[in-house]
């Protein structure tokens, strides 16, 4: 925990004040992976938000231009292919989870996705503002080779009860596209604040 707040104060720093502040820490023994580790942050957050704002951006005129029946291919194609787009072009592995999913295949947490999303509910319950958590850690893996993880939650907002809501703020047309796509969608009954997932980003690191 200290270890994330640390990096997140360093992240939002000027660039003239990170440097001096790194080369304080330098002379205070900051290691050159600790500093390594500040950069993959602030890019995997900047990474992760490039894809929220994106899929954010087409949900919302999707939404616009003919309610939630037409925005549903949005969820369904667009998110998958804006996330491996980003992931090809910034060499990292980005996707979204489910505190409880829709998507079987992608939505699924894994381990560390499972215990960033613990975190964020703990945070939230607490009265932590959403867009200041950050999740982030560095493991070894069996081979010897270093991995990144990052995560930033994604929270229920009152547009997302259309698709992600109880039963009587989902049409029925809706219903219908969702069960045809999603047969075992536990991604319902949901409402607005409540934590509903992640952006997760994974990568290797020097
Ligand atoms: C038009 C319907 C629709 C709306 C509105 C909608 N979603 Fe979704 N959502 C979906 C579908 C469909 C999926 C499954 C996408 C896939 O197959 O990867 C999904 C998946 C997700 C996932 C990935 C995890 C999972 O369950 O598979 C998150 C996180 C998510 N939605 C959050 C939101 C949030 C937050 C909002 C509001 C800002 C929102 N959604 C609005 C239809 C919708």
């Amino acid at each position: 925990m200290y270890i994330m707040l640390t990096k997140k104060r360093v992240s939002q720093m000027n660039r003239a004040k990170l440097a001096r502040i790194l080369s304080t820490l330098c002379f205070m023994g900051l290691s050159a992976a600790q500093a390594q580790d500040s950069d993959l942050f602030s890019q995997s957050r900047a990474t992760s938000l490039v894809m929220l704002k994106e899929l954010g951006q087409k949900l919302q005129s999707a939404m616009a231009d003919g309610g939630a029946v037409n925005a549903i291919g949005v969820c369904n194609l667009q998110a998958p292919e804006i996330a491996g787009r980003v992931s090809a072009q910034n060499q990292v592995n980005l996707s979204r989870v489910g505190t409880r999913a829709r998507n079987p295949v992608m939505g699924v947490p894994n381990d560390w996705q499972a215990k960033a999303l613990a975190q964020f509910d703990a945070a939230l319950a607490r009265g932590d503002k959403p867009a200041d958590m950050e999740f982030s850690e560095t493991v070894v893996k069996p081979d010897g080779s270093k991995e990144f993880h990052f995560a930033k939650p994604i929270v229920m907002q009152p547009m997302c009860v259309a698709c992600h809501g109880s039963s009587d703020q989902i049409s029925p047309e809706v219903k219908a596209k969702l069960s045809e796509l999603y047969p075992n969608d536990k991604a319902v009954n949901y409402q607005p604040g409540q934590l509903r997932g992640a952006v997760v980003l994974s990568r290797s690191a020097p």
